[in-house]
């Protein structure tokens, strides 16, 4: 059993030692906008009924059924083997015919994939259904004639060009497992991606643009040869697409007999088709790797058949998409909700879908709205974190654009209260639906939100459980938490679903151990009920059954026995007017065990820090309680950041512990580093902060801090 904590001031209310404090307040409901309903592809309470809990699992039948199958499955759901469940066993298709082929006759001369580049001068790219085939077909017959076949695996080190999407979908027309490391990584992290998954191919592409520069990135391939080397994989071959055609810009040489120029190859494979496979439902579509806790890569490999069947049922339903839309995900292909939400879903369902290559505010922050304005762009999907950016920077420039959208998503982050109304009035013009769609690479789509037409949305929650998904909070003994109690622990899966990912690609016993272990009552148990998957979120269910999502487990700083979402303390911060980005994270502290600290940035025009600062303390004061008081709360310019735009909170986190801040190779902002540590640090000293030393272990936890959700 847990130990129970008194609380040093008051001593009144006892805490569990397990207990996350949940301090969020709960909001109100906003209804969908007038007339969504009539129109929306999820329109029918009947949808519901479809999906509840005793139609499990033919429920999912309803997704199969949206692909075009070569052959039917014979067993729905094979739950024999837990938890390796399998979906439609025995069902074969190909997911390119079902992203490119199958529209060819009714929507072929309708754009697929609209290509918007960085340089706003440049002209935009439109990939009809027709020409994507065309241009599908010639790569992958290229990678056919290299001997790429059936299961094999190929590493993609790619930014966000239209040559991407068409390599994905090559892939999946040879039944060639693909694995996408995002563009902004380093060399070394692509080579240990790609020697984890035994690839001999690499393809890359010489530059691309980001925030106003082009960026060398073929010399990173370099790096991704010697480091998988290193770790005993040979990449005999790297594939070079050319940002600029006919041009090349890297410092990098071509290296004979190794690296070849993609435009150069497919001379020989112009106009050529290649026959798709057909593939068996359960086989794999592609790795995605993310990060874990140890130092290992982790490979979640998803499937054919569930995986596009569970986009596409939830792209149709959650994001609206109807044929006739232009879709616009302002993400990045090289993270999951790319593959899912760029590519696989709403290619499946025929639709237009936009890629953008560039930073969101380049040149200026009214870019992604006359994007939207200049495409006629109606559904809109971003994070929270773009969300916040282009309200710091831009806070009246969606005013300026004529544009209309009917749904918004939000995926990533919890998305606090405020930067929600921000989105739902200023973008939205309060007129779209927000779907907040709560999910992760593991999952292969959305896990909790609400039906844009059917279900209120409510700031700061993602809603309930998606269609068919059963979901349950446990306490740190297995408990069920009941909802509307006001406790959060730990958010799991009951039921197998179709998006899951199969395994951890080669680590079996890794993939029971993460997901399955800490819930599972007997390992021997032939009955998926005794499988719950563990998403590593903390979560609160409220009694409407809506769930709002604290961040992940290990971001939960505990000071004195009180577990503090991060994000609860980063939502309060941001409540204050002046403030906009915040980032908490704990310092390690004798007595208390730790405390907290507050980075803050501003938005513009705002120049007393310290008086600000005040106002951020008492607010979290107000809000969460003293034990929450932060130690300091330092004003920087611009947070650490990743290229997707999370902030690295264990960079900071090892500034204010005077720890190692490790790798800040695959930071989009580097430079802010050495800057933030000169004030932070230079500051504590001067207050006598710099005395503690931290144990091995805590060094550890330091490093390791917020690493789950980069
Ligand atoms: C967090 C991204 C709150 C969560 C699709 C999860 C969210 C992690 C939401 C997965 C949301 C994602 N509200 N938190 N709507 N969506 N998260 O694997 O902590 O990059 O565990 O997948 O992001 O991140 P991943």
């Amino acid at each position: 059993m847990a130990e129970t904590v008194k609380e040093a001031a008051g001593g009144e209310r006892e805490y569990s030692e397990t207990e996350i404090a949940v301090h969020w307040r709960e909001e109100e409901y906003v209804q969908p906008p007038e007339g969504f309903k009539e129109q929306a592809t999820a329109g029918d309470e009947s949808l519901l009924e479809r999906f509840r809990e005793e139609n499990f699992p033919e429920c999912f039948e309803d997704y199969a059924d949206m692909l075009t199958w070569d052959k039917k499955w014979d067993t729905l759901l094979d739950s024999s083997n837990p938890p390796f469940f399998k979906w439609f066993v025995g069902g074969r298709l190909n997911a390119c015919v079902n992203c490119v082929d199958r529209h060819l006759e009714s929507r072929g001369e309708k754009n697929a994939i609209v290509w918007v580049p960085e340089p706003e001068d440049d002209e935009i790219v439109e990939i009809t259904y027709s020409d994507l085939h065309r241009r599908v077909n010639e790569f992958a017959s290229l990678l056919k004639s290299l001997g790429l076949k059936r299961g094999d695996r190929i590493t993609f080190h790619l930014p966000m060009i239209p040559e991407l999407p068409v390599s994905m979908l090559a892939c999946a027309r040879l039944g060639v497992i693909h694995s996408q490391v995002f563009g902004g990584f380093s060399g070394a992290a692509c080579g240990q991606r790609a020697a984890d998954s035994q690839s001999r191919i690499l393809v890359t592409a010489d530059s691309y643009y980001r925030a106003g520069n082009l960026l060398d990135h073929k010399a990173r391939a370099d790096e991704a040869v010697e480091e998988a080397r290193r770790e005993g994989q040979e990449i005999e071959k790297v594939l070079v697409w050319r940002r600029i055609p006919g041009e090349y810009h890297s410092e990098s040489e071509m290296v004979e007999g190794r690296d070849f120029f993609i435009d150069e190859l497919l001379e020989e494979h112009a106009g050529k088709e290649v026959e798709p496979e057909s593939m068996p439902a359960e086989d794999t579509l592609f790795l995605m790797y993310t990060s874990g806790t140890t130092g290992r890569p982790k490979g979640a490999q998803h499937s054919i058949g569930g995986y596009l069947a569970y986009v596409t049922g939830t792209s149709k339903y959650y994001q609206d998409i109807h044929p006739d839309d232009t879709y616009w995900c302002f993400a990045d292909i090289g993270w999951i909700t790319g593959h899912s939400y760029i590519v696989y879903g709403p290619l499946a369902l025929g639709t237009t879908t936009v890629m953008y290559e560039g930073a969101p505010t380049h040149p200026d922050p009214g870019r992604p709205w006359r994007i939207a304005e200049k495409l006629g762009v109606d559904i809109f999907h971003t994070a929270p974190t773009t969300v916040r950016m282009l309200r710091k920077v831009g806070p009246d420039e969606p005013a300026k654009y004529d544009y209309h959208f009917k749904t918004m998503t939000t995926v990533g982050e919890p998305i606090e209260p405020n930067v929600w109304r921000w989105y739902y009035d200023v973008v939205g013009k309060g007129k779209a639906a927000i779907t907040d769609t709560w999910w992760m690479t593991e999952t292969g789509g959305f896990m909790g939100s609400t039906l844009p037409g059917l279900q209120p949305m409510k700031p700061g929650s993602c809603g309930p459980a998606a269609l068919g998904i059963q979901l349950v909070i446990y306490d740190e003994d297995g408990n069920e938490i009941p909802k509307g109690s006001g406790k959060a622990g730990y958010i799991c899966v009951r039921n197998p679903w179709p998006g899951r990912m199969l395994t951890v690609w080669g680590q079996d016993e890794r993939f029971i151990e993460t997901y399955y272990k800490r819930f599972n009552k007997d390992p021997n148990s032939k009955d998926w009920r005794d499988w719950p998957f563990m998403c590593g979120d903390g979560a609160v269910q409220a009694e409407d059954g809506y769930f709002r999502i604290l961040g992940r487990i290990d971001d939960v700083i505990n000071v004195a026995g009180h577990r503090l979402g991060t994000k609860e303390l980063e939502s309060a911060a941001t409540a204050v007017e002046e403030v906009a980005e915040a980032a908490a994270v704990p310092v390690i502290d004798e007595t208390r065990g730790k405390i907290v600290e507050m980075y803050i940035s501003l938005k513009p025009g705002n120049e007393d820090g310290d008086a600000i600062a005040k106002k951020v303390s008492a607010e979290i004061e107000r809000q969460i309680g003293k034990v929450a008081r932060p130690k300091n709360v330092w004003v920087v310019p611009d947070m650490p950041k990743t290229r997707s735009g999370k902030i690295m909170r264990r960079v900071i986190a090892g500034i204010s512990n005077f720890a190692d801040v490790g790798d800040t190779s695959t930071l989009a902002n580097p430079e802010v580093v050495d800057g933030i540590r000169d004030y932070v640090q230079g500051e504590k000293r001067a207050r006598g902060e710099d005395t503690q030393e931290l144990s091995k272990s805590e060094q550890q936890e330091i490093a390791a801090y917020g690493t789950s959700s980069e």
